[in-house]
């Protein structure tokens, strides 16, 4: 039986101008730029500026992967779009729509995934599904996220480590077996018993809006970071491993592991776990920090950009957040320019 391949035909990314490095941070909370490089490796992140939305970022680099996908933002140029956000720019509507609807793609299908951190690779898993199953020919997939806009202004511990950006990839169907930019294997998973260790409390149905109001603290971003540092260490390594063992890649047949920037101290340790060496691990956090659904698409932008990722090389890319949830994919890497 013919079955329809899934290729990664486009890469692009955007950052809001504005850089914030660990001393701007000092100035106003208790902290050092000694504390946040050791214990995360991160040293700059980019905020947006005030009124720019996760929706905005997104049209942005849903452009640049068009390009780098040889196509025109227009009717045609793509028949899906999937979006992964912890921001999106509003409870309701989704924001995929709107960002379809800016880029002057048609009335083509377009959603929101919520898989935090993990977004992007469910969003990934999501699109290339419609496409093996007939359903799209090509696939915008975009991880776009704020949290600059989510953040307890007064919580040390996330607002050192969260960044806000945007990356997406161009999915499209594929006839041959063995042209570079394949999807080779997709694993995810979720445990919702862990569903309080990252999470908004207020503002959804459990804790609403209207009266007795929330309490204010309760609208932003909360995570318990000890408890979520073993299980993304776990998590990544195994999801990683499941897919290693289904394709029956040895760790020296992979050329890069791209995980989701959540912390160097985590990166190393998932390399590590996988005997994948650590100069194998493509690291942009230090420059863009914890950029959660938009994480993997930066990094490998950046990896694209840097010369890292050639034509063919084999890449393993893996991710774990809030719900919790996790994931790992396996590709090859396409002859493309990322924009
Ligand atoms: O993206 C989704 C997945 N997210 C993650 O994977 C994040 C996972 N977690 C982490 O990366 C780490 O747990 C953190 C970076 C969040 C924290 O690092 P840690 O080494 O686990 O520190 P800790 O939470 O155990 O805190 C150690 C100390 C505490 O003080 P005491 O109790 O020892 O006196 C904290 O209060 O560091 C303190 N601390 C800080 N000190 C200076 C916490 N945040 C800061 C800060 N500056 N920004």
């Amino acid at each position: 039986m013919h079955t329809t391949s899934v290729a990664l035909v486009g890469l692009g990314s955007y950052l809001p101008p504005q850089r914030i490095s660990n001393e701007a941070l000092c100035e106003r909370l208790d902290t050092t730029d000694e504390w946040i490089t050791s214990r995360t490796g991160i040293r700059n992140r980019h905020w947006a500026g005030p009124g720019v939305a996760t929706g905005d970022l997104a049209v942005e680099a849903g452009h640049r992967a068009l390009k780098s996908a040889g196509l025109e933002a227009g009717p045609g140029a793509v028949d899906l779009v999937v979006l992964a956000t912890t921001t999106p720019d509003n409870p309701c509507p989704a924001t995929a729509p709107d960002v379809a609807s800016r880029l002057g793609l048609g009335p083509i299908a377009a959603y929101d995934i919520a898989a935090v951190c993990s977004g992007f690779l469910y969003a990934l898993a999501a699109a290339s599904a419609q496409i093996t199953a007939g359903q799209a020919q090509r696939a915008l997939v975009i991880g776009a996220e704020t949290y600059s806009t989510i953040l307890n202004p007064t919580d040390r511990t996330t607002n050192v480590i969260f960044g806000d950006g945007a990356g997406a990839v161009v999915l499209s169907a594929a006839s041959g077996q063995d042209e570079a930019g394949l999807l080779l294997a997709v694993e995810l998973g979720s445990d919702g018993s862990g569903r309080d260790l990252i999470t908004i409390p207020a503002g959804g149905s459990r804790q609403r809006a209207t009266t007795p109001a929330p309490d204010a603290d309760d609208r932003y971003f909360t995570m318990r970071g000890k408890q979520v540092f073993t299980q993304a260490v776990n998590r990544m390594t195994e999801s990683s491993q499941t897919v290693l063992d289904r394709l029956g890649w040895a760790a020296d047949q992979v050329d890069w592991l791209v995980g989701h920037q959540a912390n160097a101290r985590i990166l190393n340790a998932v390399a590590r776990g996988l005997s994948i060496p650590a100069e194998r691990a493509v690291m942009n956090l230090d420059r863009v920090g914890n950029t959660s659904a938009a994480s993997i698409p930066l990094a490998l932008a950046d990896a694209a950009g840097d010369g890292s990722l050639t034509p063919g090389a084999r890449v393993l890319l893996t991710a774990f957040g809030g719900g919790l949830t996790w994931g790992a994919v396996a590709l090859t890497w396409p002859d493309i320019v990322a924009a």
